[in-house]
């Protein structure tokens, strides 16, 4: 099987290229990745059955041949962060939207299966005491411009399956957590911090809840998908993992040896979404997926060892991502 993964020299996308090595003897994998400040080729595993090609996915002409060679699209690309789309939304629609236009194009054309990965943003945010969780029929409501553009790619790919009858599913994942993630986001962001002497930063008063999964199991789920999953269909992905960040932030410093309530408070996140829940129901009875890591602490603890085992591959990354937070006042 040849898969095409985009944006594979990211975080989910380099390890779902591990996962697949270590699981799928009979694939084959082809990156494409635009290498942004996000991508890093080190993330990859250097193996035969991996070819990394550095192109834009809004390349109509380069996406389409890509797509006419491989057997199974799985569509990672994104501009990812929240707080850089509050600053400069324009990457977030060139990619996410009309990059994920240029990949239905391609798929329709070459009549290409298509896994489209998407995120539980697009369905905006819940009470803290809401006994709802997001299930596949929840309106969407997104917050921000990145989970807008996130919104508007699922529909687009839904509009593709519905009037083309493109082959194609779609997964809504809540909060990852796991090796080779950016240092700008939230848990490796207070890991180095730590390492490096400084103080973790919580925005607010750090009562936004998240619902973390490790990576592996929502690329073990994505896998069971693309194996089971009904076409046209929306699964939602998500381990039982809702956390406030101010417990995060004081489980990382508790693990990493520190006292629990050495970190500052900073500057809220505009429109900062206040509570993300996942009910994996169908996922979980459909397809028969469970997640492996049940406990966050011990998923964590992995992390942070990770962390600390491969500073070379955040290092250079870690100074310009904090001046970045600094001109924001975060
Ligand atoms: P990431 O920012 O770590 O990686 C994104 C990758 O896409 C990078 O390698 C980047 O170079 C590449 N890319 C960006 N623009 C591109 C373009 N125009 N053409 C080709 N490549 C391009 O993101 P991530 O956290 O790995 O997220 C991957 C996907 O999973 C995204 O679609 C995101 O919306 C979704 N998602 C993320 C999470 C999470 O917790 N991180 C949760 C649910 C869903
Ligand atoms: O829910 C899935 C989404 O999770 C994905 O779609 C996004 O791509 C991914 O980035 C993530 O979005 P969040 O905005 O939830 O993740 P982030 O790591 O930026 O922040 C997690 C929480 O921690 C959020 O409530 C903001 C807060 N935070 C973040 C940073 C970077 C802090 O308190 N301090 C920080 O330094």
């Amino acid at each position: 099987m040849k898969v095409l993964v985009t944006g594979g020299a990211g975080f989910i996308g380099a390890n779902f290229v591990h996962l697949t090595l270590r699981t799928r003897p009979d694939a084959t994998v082809t990156v494409v990745d635009a290498l942004t400040y996000a991508g890093n080729t080190e993330s990859l595993p250097t193996d035969e059955r991996v070819t990394l090609v550095k192109g834009d996915i809004a390349d109509r002409e380069l996406v389409d041949d890509l797509v006419g060679d491989a057997d199974l699209v799985v569509h990672f690309a994104a501009e990812s962060h929240n707080d850089n789309s509050l600053h400069d939304p324009w990457p977030f629609v060139q990619t996410n939207v009309l990059g994920t236009y240029a990949l239905l194009e391609a798929c329709r054309r070459h009549g290409t299966r298509l896994h489209h990965i998407s995120t539980d943003e697009v369905y905006g945010d819940l009470e803290l005491d809401d006994p709802a969780k997001f299930t596949p029929e929840t309106p969407y409501n997104p917050s921000s411009p990145y989970s807008s553009t996130k919104a508007s790619s699922d529909l687009l790919v839904r509009a593709w399956v519905r009037s083309f009858g493109l082959e194609a599913t779609i997964s809504n994942c809540s909060n990852n957590y796991g090796p080779f993630q950016h240092v700008e986001k939230f848990i490796p962001r207070q890991i180095t911090n730590i390492i490096d002497g400084e103080r973790p930063k919580l925005y607010g008063a750090g009562l936004n809840v998240r619902d973390w999964i490790h990576v592996d199991d929502h690329n073990a789920a994505v896998w069971a998908i693309v194996d089971r999953g009904r076409m046209g269909e929306t699964y939602l992905i998500g381990a039982d993992g809702e956390l406030d960040n101010k417990t995060v932030i004081e489980t990382i410093l508790t693990e990493m040896g520190q006292d629990a309530d050495a970190y500052d408070h900073v500057s809220d996140r505009p429109g900062h979404d206040l509570r993300y829940a996942i009910d994996a129901t169908r996922t979980r009875e459909e397809l028969g997926w469970e997640p492996a890591y049940t406990d966050f602490a011990s998923g964590l603890r992995a992390t942070i060892a990770w962390y600390r085992d491969n500073e070379p591959w955040w290092r250079a990354r870690k100074h310009e991502t904090e001046l970045k937070y600094q001109r924001i006042g975060r």
